[in-house]
């Protein structure tokens, strides 16, 4: 997806020593281990023996303690949230070599076409293996069909819930949407609606459905500020067909005109009772350092998180004909109002996916010393903003071939 680091090959100095026959022991006080887990074995291999033609003593005898893992192992659960709401079952480290597979142009049918690819340590490799062997991978059924995954897949995909909320109330013993709804008033009003709505919200929104919405939020900006601009973000730009919400980004082409904009608009939804829920975050901009620093999901953006009352076409109401009553679907719609000098980052960072954001904030961070965020690039060392224009922009100043949104689907 993005561009490997530099590895140390036969043009860097050392690559022809490192490929030679060991040396005599130079440094016999000094030992050196090499942990494999995360560095690879090839890099190992490497590395042993680049040490080896550099006279030092390298010890093979090392087992690295196992990574601490949860009750259940692999994918048992999602882990605690480091920051910000929105962890979400597919973003556990194990799930970047799910990422690699993917993003692979076929079907993996040997274990033999996994060598190469970045992120497959020896755990992923066995569960591929094991799939590939019998057709199911025991881990993978066991974690799958145990009470605490399916709890926190359940309680996680409810609007409003993250993972801490879900693994409270596993914890306290709640195990289905009804043990929840007996319980109203241990929720937030939008948990109530994520409940109230929770059939439709777990229906995917289809393309035509995004862009009957796109019209209607088009129509509403157009009509609250004439200019200001609407663009469909999210999965529905990097081209899905299906998605879980409907992302949108308000901006207006001279900044500072967006300010106040938000709350017109969704006046202009509301009185036509298109809006189910909404709840309004005003924007949270401190100091200029706070928006440098990427934080991993949240940004400081005024928003709007919706719930939307969507006419359907005639005879497409949900669950078919046996299913009398209004010919609605409740829809999950995020606004979100970015000023025109920070709309590509914002852009950028909400077109995802979320793994491709992540990973190219690695990259600028790493290997860049910038720090990318839906704020803008902030250069560290001068303490200042590097300012682009468009998206193409940003990858320039990253140094990387720009991928247009269908290509960014990791
Ligand atoms: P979504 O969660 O809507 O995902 O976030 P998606 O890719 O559109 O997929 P669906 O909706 O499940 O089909 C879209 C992008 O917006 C970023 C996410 O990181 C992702 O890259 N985002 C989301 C933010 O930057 N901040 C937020 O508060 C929410
Ligand atoms: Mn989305």
């Amino acid at each position: 997806m993005l561009p490997k680091r530099r590895r140390a090959r036969g043009a860097c100095p050392g690559g022809t020593a490192a490929a030679s026959a060991p040396a005599p022991v130079r440094f016999p006080d000094v030992v050196i281990y090499l942990v494999e887990p995360r560095m690879g074995r090839s890099r190992r291999a490497f590395l042993t023996r680049l040490a080896l033609s550099k006279g030092f003593r390298v010890l093979d005898a090392c087992r690295w303690p196992s990574p601490r893992k949860s009750p259940q192992g692999w994918g048992g659960c999602p882990p605690m949230p480091a920051s910000g709401p929105r962890p979400s079952l597919t973003t556990t480290p194990p799930s970047r070599a799910a990422s690699v597979l993917r993003a692979l142009p076929r079907p993996v049918t040997a274990h033999s076409q996994l060598q190469g690819l970045p992120h497959f340590g020896e755990h992923s490799s066995r569960v591929v293996q094991e799939l590939l062997e019998h057709g199911v991978c025991e881990e993978v059924e066991r974690v799958r069909s145990s009470e605490r995954f399916r709890t926190m897949k359940l309680f996680t995909q409810i609007f409003g819930v993250g993972v801490r909320t879900a693994d409270r109330w596993y914890q306290e013993g709640l195990r289905t949407l009804d043990d929840l709804r007996q319980q109203p008033r241990r929720l937030t009003a939008q948990q109530r609606a994520g409940l109230q709505h929770h059939q439709d919200l777990s229906t995917p929104v289809q393309r035509p459905e995004a862009e009957a919405l796109q019209h209607l939020v088009e129509a509403a900006v157009g009509q609250a500020l004439p200019g200001a601009t609407v663009t469909l973000t999210g999965g529905f730009r990097r081209g899905k067909l299906l998605g879980h919400d409907v992302d949108f980004l308000i901006s207006h082409p001279k900044e500072g005109r967006e300010a106040g904009l938000l709350p017109r608009v969704m006046h202009h939804l509301q009185s036509q009772g298109l809006v189910l829920y909404h709840q309004h975050q005003p924007s949270c901009f401190g100091a200029p350092e706070r928006l440098a620093r990427p934080s991993r999901s949240m940004d400081a953006f005024e928003r709007s998180l919706c719930i939307f009352r969507l006419l359907q076409p005639p005879g497409a109401a949900l669950g078919g004909p046996a299913k009398a009553g209004p010919a609605w679907k409740a829809v999950r719609v995020d606004l979100v109002v970015a000023p025109s000098s920070q709309f590509p980052f914002a852009l950028l960072g909400w077109t995802g996916s979320e793994l491709f954001e992540r990973e190219l904030r690695r990259f600028s961070r790493k290997e860049k010393g910038l720090w990318l965020s839906s704020h803008g690039l902030f250069d560290p060392e001068q303490g200042t903003f590097i300012s682009a224009a468009s998206e193409e922009d940003i990858f320039r100043c990253l140094g990387l071939r720009y991928l247009p949104p269908e290509q960014r689907n990791a």
